[in-house]
């Protein structure tokens, strides 16, 4: 079993040129859309690469943060669970993505509590269990609204924290494997991932801690250098892809992109 890492599709959306005008934490300087669109563009190629198919969704300028796909979904094997993200600026995003996995899924489960937010870059999964992290943007209501829209389809859901003042939960941790985690040192420190390998980020690159395991791929942001070199002699087969701009939005890897494999 390796469903949570081994995908037949992907879906992406092209970053919209309202991307300037996308949330973030902390200003850091205004994302050039063309430098964008080139990381975009090598991150696509990258998916590609596995033999995945990747379907690439047009820009949607009324949302600038759209191109930051994997928070309307989750996708597992059995559907889809569309979210409501906890950003007002983001919930229509959920509504733009429902039909594009109704045609590639059987199933498509909604969040749909008003006082349900929920947000996939808080959701991780893993062959045992899908970890969700209670965060700005993702609450009580939400997670359990969850827990019991996949509870029939097999799955068993772990609330855990995502560390405060960081976006999502996996802002500061990936799946790199069926039992290994690359994770910041502050996040594994919770004691959230009892049981698994975990690979921390090494001394000044917290940053990197959002990646993603795609098929035989681990496709990281360029610029880490000490953690790409450990997970290169941990034996992953590592790609890296510019993310300055995404990065200035508090965006990585794995906000980029729903990686599934629908059961037909
Ligand atoms: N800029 C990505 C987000 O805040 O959701």
């Amino acid at each position: 079993m390796s469903a949570s890492f081994r995908f037949s599709h992907a879906i992406t959306r092209k970053p919209a040129p309202s991307i300037t005008k996308g949330l973030r934490a902390i200003d850091i300087g205004t994302p050039d859309l063309d430098l964008m669109q080139g990381h975009h563009a090598d991150y696509i190629a990258a998916l590609r690469r596995t033999g995945a198919e990747v379907i690439e969704l047009p820009a949607l300028n009324a949302f600038p943060d759209s191109v930051f796909v994997e928070d309307t979904a989750l996708c597992l094997p059995q559907g889809a669970v569309i979210m409501r993200p906890g950003a007002p600026s983001r919930l229509g995003e959920a509504a733009e993505m429902a039909p594009h996995l109704a045609t590639l899924y059987r199933e498509v489960r909604h969040i749909s509590g008003a006082d349900s937010f929920i947000e996939g870059g808080d959701i991780l999964t893993t062959e045992r269990e899908i970890l969700v992290g209670r965060s700005a943007r993702t609450n009580a209501a939400g997670v359990a609204e969850l827990k019991t829209l996949v509870a029939d389809w097999g799955h068993t859901l772990r609330e855990v924290s995502t560390p405060p003042g960081v976006l999502h939960f996996k802002t500061d941790c990936s799946l790199l494997d069926g039992e290994t985690i690359l994770s910041t040192e502050r996040l594994a420190a919770s004691g959230c991932f009892p049981g698994y390998r975990v690979i921390h980020t090494a001394e000044g690159e917290d940053a990197c801690a959002n990646a993603i395991r795609f098929n035989d791929l681990v496709i990281m942001p360029a610029g880490f250098p000490k953690t790409r070199d450990l997970l290169d002699k941990a034996g992953f087969k590592v790609v890296e892809v510019g993310n300055s701009e995404c990065a200035k939005l508090d965006g990585g890897m794995s906000c980029l992109s729903l990686r599934f494999t629908p059961r037909t």
